[in-house]
């Protein structure tokens, strides 16, 4: 088995969850990377779990069980990933569900998979039904039934596979069919980091970037990352823009304060979609209930976007909360814009 960092094999284009990333947060995303268990920050109880599976994998000289990981973007998912084929000192093989298109474009990317090899399998929600069936012989069982002949004469045959580890993300664990998700023999649900861990996460970030990030600083940068990794990486690069151009390049909790102001990233770590979002609800509806899909027209973006990507934070952090008759504004919501909360208006506590 290779112990070099194995070089992922792109073996299609994944398609990168909504909104796409920005160019620039692609290269970023993958030079500050953690690499393997070490480098990850936070995810504790996740981590000493996994370091136990791989452990044992490699003992039994076995491949490591399937592997789920659910959770907003920018968690950390992909990077598990890569981290889980480095530490089994695998390949790694990266595809996405909407990638594979035809059953072809599955059986091409199985047969080339190698004894122990790991498939990254992004957006695994998004696989079209008829391709997600032929996953099941291959996860269970390692073989991938194909037909040969056609009519009367058709006849079908189990091809062998070597024995892989299938590495899953997806954003919507929600919309994973059930047999799906049953054939994981580990799930993983990926959450928000504290301030403390994306506090971490800036200062490695920092020093691999060399920059020169204070400690109130890195804390003021966290505090304002919406819990993901992510975007504190992001939050970073934009404010050592501003100490450069504007300062002498340090980054102090005021350099940094000045420069997520300038973002427009409020002291909650809010965007301005997130507020959007909220202003949406109550200036325009009253405070809901209103659906998901009138509140992305209202602020002209995709209903998915809209769920996957900015919701949860909200919902998490008590902004608002869903009813079945669609999403309603709470107090803090309202207090957060300064505006007066009806004395209907219920926090998600009670
Ligand atoms: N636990 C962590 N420790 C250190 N850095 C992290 C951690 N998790 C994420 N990051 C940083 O955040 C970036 C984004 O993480 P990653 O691409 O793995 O998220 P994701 O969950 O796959 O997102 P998406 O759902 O959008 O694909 C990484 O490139 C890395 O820099
Ligand atoms: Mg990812």
């Amino acid at each position: 088995m290779p112990q070099t960092d194995p070089d992922p094999i792109e073996t299609t284009l994944p398609r990168e969850v909504t909104p796409a990333p920005l160019a620039e947060d692609n290269g970023f995303d993958r030079t500050l990377r953690p690499r393997n268990f070490s480098e990850v920050v936070g995810q504790r109880a996740l981590l000493d779990n996994l370091r136990v599976f791989v452990q044992a994998a490699k003992a039994r000289k076995e491949p490591l069980d399937h592997v789920l990981f659910c959770g907003p973007p920018g968690l950390g998912k992909t990077s598990l990933a890569h981290v889980i084929a480095h530490e089994l000192g695998a390949q790694i093989h990266v595809t996405s569900g909407p990638a594979l298109e035809k059953k072809g474009d599955l059986a091409g990317i199985l047969t080339n998979l190698a004894e122990n090899d790991v498939l990254f399998i992004d957006e695994i929600h998004r696989l079209n039904p008829a391709i997600e069936e032929n996953l099941y012989p291959a996860m269970e069982d390692f073989t991938f039934d194909i037909v040969i002949g056609e009519g009367a004469g058709a006849r079908g045959i189990k091809l062998p596979l070597q024995r892989f580890t299938l590495v899953g993300a997806t954003t919507r664990t929600g919309l994973l069919t059930g047999p799906l998700r049953d054939r994981f023999g580990i799930v993983n649900r990926l959450d928000y980091y504290p301030a403390s861990d994306l506090q971490e996460i800036v200062r490695r970030s920092a020093l691999k970037m060399e920059v020169h990030l204070a400690e109130d600083g890195a804390a003021e940068i966290a505090r304002r990352s919406r819990g993901t990794p992510r975007i504190a990486n992001r939050l970073l690069r934009r404010v050592r823009d501003f100490a450069e151009v504007e300062g002498d390049g340090r980054i102090t909790r005021a350099v940094a304060d000045r420069a997520l102001a300038r973002l427009e990233v409020d002291s909650a770590g809010l965007d301005p979609m997130d507020r959007k979002i909220l202003s949406t609800l109550i200036d325009k509806f009253g405070g809901g209930p209103v659906g998901l899909d009138t509140i992305a027209a209202s602020v002209g973006e995709q209903a998915d976007t809209v769920e996957d990507v900015y919701e949860p934070f909200l919902l998490m952090e008590g902004y608002l909360y869903r009813t079945p008759r669609g999403r309603v504004a709470t107090p803090r919501g309202y207090e957060h814009l300064g505006r007066k909360a009806p004395a209907g208006a219920q926090s998600t506590l009670l």
